[in-house]
């Protein structure tokens, strides 16, 4: 089929079609794999370049091994606590239960975590955590756990369609049954035939100009899809800055300095000298809940105790060279080649970054349904997990967790499935077509465009917010919606198209943030008001978005008491373990 100079030239038919190659689309493909299901997995960058390998400092699990009081339920407490207390409680209990078998298992398929000298996984502290809970590879966590799983996938021979940018979801009879994918290297369509569909396309921080991913990625892809064709959404409001991006050089601006920097002992201060999280959390300090230390730094900067530039200092040449060698190897060398820094010997200047959106799709995370039927999601581009805040380290056992969960839960269904439901003609046409009237000779540059927008967001919506700068986020965003953009006519390898595509997500992903972020009228983790600075037991819901004719409505969801068993130890008198800011 031929519409305009877009040619679907081949049908794959599978069973369940995953899209997304980070750790979460793989989990769940190896489980349904190994179950006997026909899975077919859909990535827009090659094989082993998923955002996965971003992450860095560890993967949480309550395995004990350094400080054998913890337990699942102690980590699921400090994810509720610090969560703001609107996670969905049935997701964190699966997340927290389910950990430690994670761990194992990656461990058996031979992620090389480090170990202590009696042979155990070694665990170290991250922010909010009571124990040292976070399992590490040096800080390249997610790169060697996404390698585990390439290794696996490989074995098996799953199939994994590379570079392939799915731009529509299809459906007939009101479920989903396919998508549509444009081949980025040919310009060709691809069609896919499902019985079901998994997003596991990440999140959406690129939305934000400062951000810890890379261009390309966490460009909302699964939030514009699933927009689309009409799925709920969730505490689109939360998003998480990190507290510690790169500020310089330039072109590093954003890029992330692993919160293990400070979970090895790592100590902020203004440029005064002063060790200023004790005005913050006098408690936790460096080590206290990401929000609280991203706002620190940013209040600290904003109030002009910041750097030369627009930075806090971080440090860590109080340690050894050879165990910063050994537990920072990827800091080390970030700061040698782009800045220039021998963290050895000199402090590194950082500064909050967008990082991890913890709205998204609204899901039952027992089974990884939306509300449209046919269509299931898995890790960052869900809600739920992690509240108004998500704890370091607790992504990584997310996509690990829910892979594997919504796999099995999926199994059952499937088999009782019938066969596949043949795709409707008339809608590929009409995304075709709608694909063919983005391509344009006239316009501004979608890059610039991008580049607007993210600007936008992270002055009207950013870390510190106001009815004021959100209201004016929303006229720019109307402005930004109307602009006509110049993709070309090119049909391969055309930037400016993956640009205009990843901008229909993008402004879709800011509108529902500058729309929850508005209604919600108080401060609770990682949104903060200034007109409304305090937490409100009002607000102990969550803000629910629902797609109604190009429009966005709003309602909202209570929250279940908390299960005794985890509320009690949510306000525990645990002793903080010595070691948290000291040596080894
Ligand atoms: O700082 C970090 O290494 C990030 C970890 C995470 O976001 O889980």
């Amino acid at each position: 089929m031929r519409i305009g100079h877009y040619s679907v030239s081949r049908l794959i038919k599978t069973d369940v079609l995953v899209i997304g190659s980070g750790g979460a689309g793989l989990r769940c493909a190896i489980e349904l794999f190994d179950k006997n299901i026909d899975v077919t997995v859909v990535g827009k960058c090659k094989k082993g370049d998923a955002h996965t390998i971003l992450a860095r400092g560890g993967i949480n699990a309550a395995l004990g091994n350094m400080d054998p009081e913890d337990s699942w339920q102690l980590h699921a407490a400090d994810t509720i606590k610090d969560g703001g207390e609107i996670n969905d409680h049935k997701a964190v209990e699966l997340l927290c239960k389910n950990a430690p078998k994670a761990i194992s298992e990656l461990a058996q398929w031979g992620t090389d975590f480090h170990k202590e000298k009696n042979g155990k996984i070694s665990q170290r502290f991250f922010g909010a955590a009571t124990f040292r809970r976070a399992c590490f590879v040096g800080d390249c966590t997610g790169k060697a756990i996404l390698e585990t799983l390439i290794k696996q996938t490989n074995k098996r021979n799953i199939k994994i369609e590379e570079e392939v940018y799915i731009f529509a979801l299809l459906k007939n009879k009101r479920k989903i049954n396919g998508a549509l994918g444009l081949e980025i290297n040919t310009g060709n369509i691809i069609a896919y035939n499902c019985k079901i569909l998994i997003l596991g396309t990440g999140g959406h921080s690129r939305v934000f100009n400062r951000s810890s991913s890379r261009f390309w990625e966490n460009n909302g892809d699964g939030i514009g899809l699933g927009f689309d064709v009409g799925a709920e959404f969730m505490d689109m409001e939360m998003f998480q800055f990190h507290p510690t991006g790169m500020v310089y050089p330039k072109e590093a601006l954003g890029t992330l300095v692993t919160e293990a920097v400070r979970g090895e002992g790592g100590i902020l201060t203004n440029k005064d000298g002063e060790r200023f999280m004790i005005k913050y959390d006098k408690k936790r300090m460096e080590l206290s809940a990401r929000d609280i230390v991203a706002r620190a730094n940013f209040i600290e900067i904003e109030e002009g105790r910041g750097t030369k530039h627009d930075g806090v200092w971080l440090d860590i040449t109080h340690r050894y060279k050879k165990d910063i060698l050994k537990k920072l190897p990827v800091m080390y060398n970030q700061f040698k080649k782009l800045g220039k820094i021998d963290i050895t010997k000199e402090k590194m200047e950082v500064a909050p970054t967008a990082h991890y959106s913890m709205g998204g799709l609204h899901i039952n995370h027992e089974n990884g349904k939306t509300s449209i039927p046919g269509l299931y999601a898995i890790g960052e581009v869900t809600s739920g997990v992690h509240g108004a805040n998500r704890l370091g380290g607790n992504s990584l056992a997310e996509i690990i967790v829910f892979g594997k969960l919504t796999a099995q839960s999926l199994i059952r269904e499937i088999k009782k499935m019938d066969n596949l439901v043949e795709l409707d003609k008339k809608l590929i046409n009409v995304k075709c077509t709608e694909l063919e009237n983005l391509s344009s000779t006239e316009g501004k540059d979608p890059i610039y465009i991008k580049e607007e927008l993210q600007e936008m967001m992270w002055e009207h919506v950013g870390v510190i917010r106001d009815e004021k700068k959100m209201k004016k986020g929303i006229r720019l965003l109307e402005l930004l919606k109307k602009e006509k953009l110049n993709t070309g006519l090119e049909v391969k390898m055309n930037k400016n198209l993956i640009a205009a595509l990843n901008i229909k997500s993008m402004l879709i992903a800011s509108e529902m943030i500058l729309i929850s972020a508005l209604n919600r009228k108080e401060s609770r983790g990682a949104h903060y008001r200034t007109d409304y600075p305090y937490k409100s037991s009002d607000w102990k819901k969550n803000i629910i978005c629902v797609p109604k004719r190009n429009a966005i409505e709003i309602k909202f969801k209570s929250i279940p008491l908390v299960p005794k068993t985890i509320s009690k130890l949510m306000n525990h008198k645990f002793e903080y373990n010595k070691k948290r800011h000291m040596l080894e």
